[in-house]
């Protein structure tokens, strides 16, 4: 066989690494740490280092981060320009809450708000998506007076309560109560849903299961419909065009708030807008954000009117690392560095040329049923036989095993771990996508 490809050159030399081996850091945590967490690869990969959209393991070795630490690394590793500005504030004050007066917290509200449509500009800060979903279900039910809240099958909003609550796969809930009055509607998902993509009037169909919904299964009085812009972690479901504005319709008609739930789609990550619900056409009631808003640092937000926001004021709300000095600093720059670098184009450019490539290896093997997505947030999906659609998962884990070998860092994602998911730091370069579709191209040829 030929040479594995090569990752492109980078000038960029890993400190030595003077820590614990990575078996003994696996041995460390199946003794201290949560037994259910759950590792990647049959030998786990431990990284102690990353820059731009590469990280290195503890001998050193590189590797295109191409999952971008699960759509969190959204300007790249330890850009700079975030570094500089978390590590000022660091030396500073690191922590004050907010009973007290603090610039970095307005300034940062001030422009994240300006980065939002209509009149979504008051912000809340907290400290993981999960926290921001949570909070913006007690806003929406405070808001309209109402309970019940209409999600979707396939999506993920969290590992908390509400989170658990409102996510649709039985492989993240837990069998205890959760978040009481949450109903879930079909998935509007073309590959694997009874509309597909050449149907023009799919996105109208499968909202309509939301009108069903609120008249089958709620009062017809409703508090929120909640939707990631597109279905993540269930493995890069793109809906239809007209879903969401229809989905929305109903839902308002029903007395509900609309939610986006932008934790992976936003911030420029699809490319072509800077928000994932810009893509579908509408304007949210709130907006939740995390993961990308901070590259790496704990940072979420809910985004929503001034309307909305002035009823929770009934009582007192705070939480006491949200919306911190430092990571409003780490936040304000990493909103200037996706500007100032133009890395929403760079998403759209290089998403597209990887979409391509993808389609081109579609054509090669028979594995991938269904390439989609849109910027820097793909997924290919695997099944054992395009009519039938059989999830192909143990072939799905293989090709991933195959790519990390070969220095390419993948994820997985749907209901069985059939779908490979993209998401690389935005600042990604067309040669590391070549060498991206050069890794799969043989993963696949040897699965
Ligand atoms: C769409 C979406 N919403 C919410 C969450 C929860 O975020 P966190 O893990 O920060 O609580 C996630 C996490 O993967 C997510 O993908």
């Amino acid at each position: 066989m030929t040479e594995p490809p090569k990752l492109p050159p980078f000038d960029y030399q890993p400190q030595p690494y003077l820590g614990p081996s990575a078996e003994e850091v696996l041995r460390l945590g199946r003794q201290f740490l949560n037994p259910g967490l759950f590792l990647y690869y049959k030998r786990p990969l431990m990284l102690v280092e990353g820059k731009a959209q590469y990280v290195f393991d503890e001998q050193g070795r590189r590797y295109l981060d191409a999952l971008g630490g699960i759509v969190t690394i959204s300007v790249g590793h330890c850009h700079p320009k975030v570094v500089e500005a978390a590590g000022r504030q660091n030396a500073l004050l690191q922590h004050s809450t907010t009973i007290y007066l603090h610039p970095n917290i307005v300034e940062y509200a001030e422009k994240l708000a300006a980065k939002m449509p209509g009149d979504l500009n008051v912000c809340y800060f907290v400290n993981s998506g999960s926290e921001a979903n949570d909070l913006a279900l007690l806003i929406a039910r405070v808001y309209t007076g109402n309970y019940d809240v209409i999600a979707l099958r396939n999506s993920y909003h969290g590992g908390n309560a509400s989170g658990m609550g409102l996510t649709a796969h039985r492989t993240w809930k837990f069998n205890v109560p959760h978040s009481f009055g949450v109903h879930h509607a079909i998935s509007p998902d073309p590959y694997r849903g009874s509309w597909g993509r050449d149907d023009p009037d799919a996105g109208y169909k499968y909202a309509a299961d939301i009108k069903s919904l609120i008249d089958h299964a709620t009062s017809g009085d409703v508090a929120a419909f909640i939707a990631e812009s597109i279905q993540g972690v269930g493995g890069c479901v793109v809906f239809p065009e007209n879903y969401l504005s229809r989905a929305y319709e109903h839902v308002w008609a029903a007395g509900g708030v609309c939610i986006a739930d932008e934790v992976q789609t936003g911030f420029g990550r699809t490319g072509s807008h800077y928000w994932g619900f810009e893509t579908q056409n509408v304007i949210p009631d709130i907006v939740t954000m995390a993961k990308g808003i901070g590259n790496g640092t704990p940072l979420a937000a809910v985004v929503t009117t001034p309307k909305i926001a002035s009823t929770l004021t009934q009582r007192l709300h705070f939480n006491t690392f949200g919306g911190n000095p430092v990571v409003c600093a780490q936040g304000a720059a990493v909103l200037d560095v996706i500007d100032r670098e133009k890395l929403q184009t760079n998403a759209l450019k290089i998403g597209n040329h990887i979409l391509a490539g993808l389609e081109r290896l579609k054509e090669k093997h028979n594995l991938i049923g269904d390439v989609r997505g849109k910027g820097l947030l793909l997924g290919i999906e695997l099944v054992k036989d395009r009519a039938t659609k059989e999830p192909a998962t143990a072939e799905c884990g293989q090709v991933l095993e195959n790519c990390r070998d070969m220095g390419l860092l993948l994820g997985k994602g749907g209901l069985y771990g059939q779908t490979i998911r993209f998401s690389p730091p935005m600042c990604v370069h067309q040669q590391d996508a070549d060498f991206l579709l050069d890794v799969l191209d043989r993963a696949f040829s040897v699965v």
